[in-house]
Parts: structure tokens; C-alpha cells; sequence
């Protein structure tokens, strides 16, 4: 493991859902965190030495055969630990406690009372309330665990060993849905673990520039463009670190948002002086894309044009040695990536538009270790403008999954200008940083409508706009009634035609963010 930090705290991954959340909101306290595998060996956490150790949920019940275990050294290394949901339950079962099924599966907001005091929950209010999702509780524990807090219908709703360094949480502290949270993990981090909060971006920053120099010497460096913040940023560190070495290519597949590629080529020649080639392939994925309205087969074709797009103009930079990517951590961690992490869980679909390796460069990545909002504020910190480092996610087949049916010029245009108006309204409405991702999807649908005295026969445009912590689940906005209503007005006024405008109102799961 690399030394990017001096106090560290690992988050072992029980399969929750919620690991990536936990490490975010232990970084958020200044504190760096990785997540690894449930089934680290002591051994291994020794050599690391992490200043504490957090159990996440899980799915698994601990008394069924084959429910991931951890090493049982662990509970003895002296390690703070706290155990969340199921990790908490392992911890108790581990040392002498029962776990049953609680009488109905708890889901939902509950009222919790706190017990006497503890360092863990220091400036916790005695009646506070938590997030509760979990199908088991932990009965009763040895004489060895005092409860720190209880609800209705949970007797240890948070528990302390009285000699080992062990905590348990049954609801979880990670989501916002529990206000004091926060409060309970930085008191875990600072007051229990010992951790100062040196975890700094800034430091991060400087520290990564002086590796990428020592790295690239005097090499020619390619980075690839998508508009968005990752490759943006991405950018903005090597032109940082090695100037004028750095090369980018945008592709302009004719299937980006409104004003989009302007702004980065704005950005990566006046304010980054960067060797930067615009690839105009427009036609090329028109081309490729015509006749086609199977969602795979436009991804797959998309996929194989950017490619050689980008193949195509990579060949034409002279000397170029490394291959700059925008990879994070999250997609490190859901592929699989590194030595001590947990397995991969990728949706192998979003890999479209990933380069092939036989590209014959090395690979640079300097954001790997970083998640989403650790690289907008490194963004900030380069300079780069608010515009592109608020920029909602966008996926790699563009516009093209959000034009279902045929992906035409004609109907890119108007779902381009459509989109825009969606964005425009919600940044007025002050709700563009609030939502995740909110957007416009052009619907392979005429529907009836009049418009003066004449009858019309148009396009129907959806809006989509979701609020999500990791884009793995995420619900629907409840954008006001008013917004919603400007929206359409102008989208049905101003986009020729199109005159119906429907709001998306469902959440992921089942649906999923983009329509295709
Ligand atoms: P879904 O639609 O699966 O999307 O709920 C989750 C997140 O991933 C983005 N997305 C993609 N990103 N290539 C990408 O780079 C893709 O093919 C792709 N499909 C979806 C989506 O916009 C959302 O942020």
C-alpha cells in the first residue's frame, strides 16, 4: 500500500452498500481511509497500521453458514474498531454475544436514546434520531459490552467493550438520515482512535505533482478529454506538474451537451496552455450510429469509434510516453483494483469507452485514490472553474443513450437544446448543486397536442432529475411545482418540435439513472 497518508483507518467491506459512504465520511473528518476485504489477515492490518478499523453492514445474517467472517486476531491487535450494522453484530457474536432475527425487519428513521456517557458519543443529544436497515439485532451481549444507547424496539442500538477498544453501532452513522453521525465518527476518529486529521487535498496536491515530475521527466504525456470533471481535472494536475508536456485530445462525437466541448477547449488552451487536439468526428459517429436504436449496439458502436478516434490522433503525438486517465477510486475499488480491496462489482457497461491496453503507453492515474467530491474540490484548488467542476456526471455514449429510438443530427439538436433548458432552469432555481443529475431525454414518441389553432403532432421530452450519494442508488428529485412548470413552458415554447413535456418520477433501483 502506498503511503499517501500518515494515519490511516481501513473500512472492511461485509458487502455493504454503504462502504464507499463510510470511507467518504471518514475523509470528510480529515482522516484517510481505504476500504478492503472482509477477510484481511491481522498480519497484513499490522503491517499497515491503521489507526482503527471499521466494520460497514452487510447483507448476511453472522449465524448463516458461510456469512463473511474477519480474522479474529483483529479483535485482539488493540486496534480501535467499530462495527456498523452487521459488523457490529459479527464483533458481539465474535465475543460472546447473540444475534437473532429481530421480530420485523427495521427500515427507516428511528428514535434513539442515549445511556449514561462515553467517548463515542460526546455532544450526541440523549434523544437522537438514527437510520435503522436491518433484518437482525444482536440480543444480548456478554458481560463484557454495556449498551451506549437503545430504541423502542433495539436494546443495543450502540454498544462499548468495557477493556478492549471495541465499539458497535446498529443503526448507521454514514447516512444523512442520521444528523448526529457525523458527530459519532469523528468522535470514534479523534477521541477513541487518536487519528490528528492530517489528511489534507492540498497536501495531496503538491505531493502529486512532485511524483508526476519525477515520473514523467521530460516525456511527452497524452490525456484524453471528455468535458467532464475527472479528465478535466486530470488535466489540470499534469499541466500543473510538466506544462507544456502534456497533450490532450478532446474527441467531439457530436453527442456532448450544449457548449460543452467550447468550454473545455476555452479552458485547456487560454487558462492551461496545453498542446490540446479537438478530433471532429461528428459525422464518424453519425455515421456509425445510423439506423440504430438497440441501446448495446449503440454503446458498442460508440465505444469502437471513440476508440479509434482517439488511436487515430494518438499516433500523430510525437514521443509520447504515458497515457493520463481519469480513473477514481471507486472505479478502483468496483473493479477490482487494488491488492488488499474487496472484488469487483462493476456494471461492465460504463467501461465503454475505456482505451485498449495494446495503446503501448504507461498508464498514469493520478486520481485513483480520490473520490468524486475529493476531486472537485482538488478542481477548485487548481483553478479550474466552478462550470466544469459542478458539472453533473455524463455518461460515455453522450447524448446517444438519452435519444432512444435512432440517434439523428436533427434529433440530437433538439434534445441538445432541451437539455439545456432543464439545466438553466434548475441552476436559476439554486437546486443544480442539491441534484445529482438532472437532464433531458428525447422520447421516440408523437403525441397530439394544438398550439394556436392548429393541431400538432410532436416529440415528447422527459425530464430526469435524480439526488444520489454514489449514483448506485438514487431518487427522484421532488423538484417544486413551479420549476417543473417553467421547465416545460420554455422547453415546449422554445424547442420546435416538441410539444409535451413528462417528469421521470422513478427511483433506482428499479430504474435505473439514464433511460437506455
Ligand atoms: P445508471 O443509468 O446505470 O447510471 O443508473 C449510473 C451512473 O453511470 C452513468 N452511466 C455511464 N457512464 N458510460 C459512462 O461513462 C456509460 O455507458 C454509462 N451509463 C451510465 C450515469 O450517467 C450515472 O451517472
Amino acid at each position: 500500500m502506498k503511503k499517501i497518508a500518515d494515519e490511516r483507518v481501513l473500512v472492511l467491506d461485509f458487502g455493504s452498500q454503504y462502504a464507499q459512504l463510510i470511507a467518504r465520511r471518514v475523509r470528510e473528518q480529515q482522516v484517510y481511509c481505504e476500504i478492503v476485504r472482509h477477510d484481511i489477515t491481522a498480519q497484513r492490518v499490522r503491517e499497515i497500521q491503521p489507526r482503527g478499523l471499521i466494520f460497514s453492514g452487510g447483507p448476511a445474517s453472522v449465524y448463516e453458514p458461510g456469512a463473511p467472517k474477519c480474522d479474529p486476531e483483529l479483535f485482539r491487535l488493540g486496534i480501535p474498531v467499530l462495527g456498523i450494522c452487521y459488523g457490529m453484530q459479527l464483533a458481539c457474536e465474535a465475543l460472546g454475544g447473540r444475534v437473532e432475527s429481530a421480530p420485523a425487519r427495521e427500515y427507516g428513521r428511528a428514535h434513539c436514546r442515549t445511556l449514561g456517557s462515553s467517548e463515542l458519543l460526546v455532544g450526541v443529544p440523549e434523544k437522537t434520531q438514527v437510520w435503522m436497515s436491518h433484518g437482525d439485532q444482536v440480543s444480548a451481549v456478554s458481560d463484557d459490552f454495556q449498551a451506549l444507547a437503545e430504541t423502542a424496539t433495539c436494546r443495543y442500538a450502540a454498544v462499548k467493550h468495557r477493556t478492549l477498544p471495541i465499539y458497535g453501532l446498529q443503526f448507521h452513522p454514514e447516512v444523512t438520515h442520521t444528523p448526529q453521525g457525523w458527530m459519532i465518527l469523528r468522535n470514534f476518529l479523534h477521541a477513541v482512535c487518536g487519528c490528528a486529521g492530517t489528511w489534507k487535498l492540498g497536501d495531496f496536491a503538491k505531493q502529486t505533482i512532485k511524483e508526476l515530475r519525477r515520473t514523467i521527466g521530460d516525456q511527452r504525456v497524452i490525456c484524453g478529454l471528455s468535458g467532464g470533471v475527472d479528465s478535466s481535472v486530470t488535466a489540470a494536475l499534469l499541466a500543473e506538474a510538466v506544462g507544456t508536456q502534456v497533450s490532450c485530445i478532446l474527441v467531439d462525437n457530436g453527442l456532448l451537451r450544449k457548449g460543452e466541448a467550447e468550454a473545455v477547449i476555452e479552458e485547456f488552451t487560454k487558462h492551461f496552455k496545453t498542446d490540446l487536439h479537438l478530433v471532429l468526428a461528428e459525422d464518424r459517429f453519425l455515421a456509425a450510429l445510423a439506423g440504430v436504436a438497440n441501446p448495446q449496439e449503440k454503446r458498442r458502436r460508440i465505444g469502437h469509434a471513440f476508440i479509434e478516434c482517439f488511436a487515430d490522433e494518438a499516433k500523430r503525438i510525437q514521443g509520447a510516453k504515458f497515457l493520463a486517465q481519469g480513473t477514481l477510486y471507486p472505479d478502483v475499488i468496483e473493479s477490482g483494483g487494488t491488492p488488499d480491496g474487496p472484488a469487483a462489482t462493476i456494471k461492465l457497461h460504463h467501461n465503454v469507452g475505456g482505451l485498449p491496453e495494446d495503446l503501448c503507453f504507461d498508464l498514469i492515474e493520478p486520481l485513483r485514490d480520490l473520490f468524486k467530491d475529493e476531486v472537485r474540490k482538488l478542481g477548485l484548488a487548481l483553478g479550474l472553474p466552478e462550470d466544469i467542476v459542478w458539472r453533473h456526471p455524463f455518461p460515455g455514449p453522450g447524448l446517444a443513450v438519452r435519444c432512444i429510438g435512432e440517434v439523428t443530427k436533427k434529433r440530437l439538436d433538439t434534445l441538445r437544446e432541451a437539455d439545456l433548458i432543464v439545466v438553466e432552469e434548475i441552476k436559476a432555481a439554486g437546486l443544480y448543486r442539491q441534484t445529482s443529475q438532472s437532464f433531458a431525454v428525447l422520447l421516440p414518441v408523437q403525441s397530439v397536442g394544438v398550439m394556436g389553432d392548429a393541431r400538432t403532432y410532436a416529440d415528447v421530452v422527459a425530464v430526469r432529475s435524480i439526488d444520489s450519494e454514489d449514483f448506485m442508488t438514487a431518487d427522484w428529485s421532488h423538484l417544486p411545482y413551479d420549476l417543473l412548470a417553467r421547465i416545460s413552458t420554455r422547453i415546449i415554447n422554445e424547442v420546435p418540435g416538441v410539444n409535451r413535456v413528462v417528469y421521470d418520477i422513478s427511483s433506482k433501483p428499479p430504474a435505473t439513472i439514464e433511460w437506455e
